[in-house]
């Protein structure tokens, strides 16, 4: 059975963790690949919310093993604070969770960067958890694997150099860093717990891969945020789209047997840069208001705008999704009119492709849609939907040019149109 990849179309923020979760239902392994804590997942038990930034979303399912990969940076304290509070709800017991002893750490002097960073001229709204800083050390060859939570010894004298490195780095930013006996505290009191976890996870992958089980690579933040093929600078630092699954988890793309992008009915983004079809009316306050577009790491509202095909297209090229998680449909209910951009105009020419290099001149050029006041949330079929409802979604795919997945019409793990599995 090959391995499904999961991976957000847009800037982060498409409704990963409930389609992970229907997706999970059917997985024996979930695995992350990319990013840190910069991602924010939130888990429905019960009543209750829960919001994981590291572990991957399949922590629900008492039959997936959970694995970090290589291509992470983590946070030692926030890994073993998510542990603490899963086990504190009784969500552990018996569970599987592995951390890759390849990915990096990410240590209290990357979020000092970070956050004086942020507070500069150059700032580009980050989420201020030293994932910039951690993969800037991996690229230099400097960074610290999580292998080294095994040997305090080789722990302190790598922290040590990375200190010497980041020392005048601080300075220059007008700040300084935690001292050595600072960031050894913060390791010391998780570091028992978190070497027990360690794995050659790659093996680990490959190993469930080969037996047969269904295998789900969980994507973090999204295309448009990714480090080569985002909106650059404005851009995480890791590789978010789907080919970051075989380089972060450590698997051959032969082994990749199904690739879903998820995308929501509208657009959202979280810190600075470019974003041509955003809204700054009261629809578009409207839209954040009822898809509660609050930041789950950081709680900043989140800007808003028409869904935006042309970058769509590009996210399925890049990606080569096989199909389409359209998500928070529901959200738009209500609208006199929904919008969407089919084609950009740059310098008076036309394109339909996303031009990304061109994003500050680019005008969206939009098609506009009969609103629907019909309550979508008993959808069970493409069918329940209301006519404009359903027009929309259909035009979606088709602009597209891929099939749809799932169609998420509410908040609840039910209120889901499940057209088709990507396990087969
Ligand atoms: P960093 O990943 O914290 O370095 O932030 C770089 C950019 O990516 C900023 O614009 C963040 O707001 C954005 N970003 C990072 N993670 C997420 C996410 O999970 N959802 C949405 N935006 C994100």
């Amino acid at each position: 059975m090959p391995g499904v990849v999961i991976v957000g179309a847009q800037w982060g923020d498409e409704g990963k963790g409930k389609v992970v979760d229907i997706y999970t239902e059917h997985a024996d392994m979930v695995v992350r690949f990319a990013g840190g804590p910069n991602a924010g997942h939130t888990l429905v038990v019960g009543a209750d919310k829960l919001v994981v930034r590291l572990v991957p979303s399949g922590i629900l399912r008492p039959q997936s093993t959970c694995v970090l990969g290589q291509g992470m940076v983590v946070d030692p304290a926030t890994l073993a604070a998510e542990l603490a509070e899963l086990s504190r709800r009784g969500l552990l017991e018996g569970r599987e969770l592995w951390l890759s002893d390849r990915a990096h750490l990410i240590l209290p002097y990357h979020v000092a960067i970070d956050t004086l960073r942020e507070r500069g001229a150059g700032a580009i709204g980050t989420t201020k958890r030293g994932v910039g800083p951690a993969y800037e050390d991996k690229a230099a060859r400097l960074g610290i694997h999580a292998g080294a939570l095994r040997d305090p010894a080789r722990l302190e004298a790598a922290i040590t150099r990375a200190l010497a490195r980041w020392a005048p780095v601080a300075r220059d930013l007008g700040g300084e860093l935690p001292s050595l006996a600072d960031v050894m505290a913060a390791v010391a009191p998780v570091r028992e717990a978190l070497a027990a976890r360690l794995t050659d996870a790659a093996s680990l992958v490959d190993g469930a891969l080969r037996a047969g089980k269904k295998v789900l690579f969980e994507g973090a933040q999204g295309t448009l945020l990714d480090v080569d093929h985002g909106t650059y600078p404005f851009v995480t630092s890791s590789s978010a789209i789907a080919g970051g699954a075989c380089t972060g988890a450590g698997v051959g793309p032969t082994r990749i047997g199904c690739v879903v992008g998820l995308t929501k009915a509208y657009t959202t983004r979280v810190g600075g840069g470019p974003f041509p079809t955003e809204l700054h009316d009261d629809v578009g306050e409207a839209i954040r208001k009822a898809g509660s577009e609050f930041g789950s790491v950081t709680g900043r509202p989140r800007r808003t705008g028409w869904l935006d095909l042309p970058a769509l297209r590009y996210a399925t090229v890049v990606n080569g999704f096989d199909g389409l998680a359209l998500t928070k449909l529901d959200v738009l209910t209500g609208q006199p009119e929904v919008r969407a951009c089919v084609a950009y105009e740059v310098d008076g020419r036309e394109t339909r492709d996303f031009p990304l290099a061109d994003l500050d001149r680019a005008r969206p050029i939009y098609r506009t849609f009969p609103g629907w006041s019909e309550d979508l949330r008993g959808a069970r079929r493409l069918e329940d939907l209301p006519a404009r409802a359903r027009a929309f979604v259909d035009f979606v795919s088709a602009e597209s040019g891929c099939p749809l997945f799932v169609v998420s019409v509410g908040y609840e793990r039910d209120d889901t149109i499940v057209l088709r599995s990507p396990f087969g």
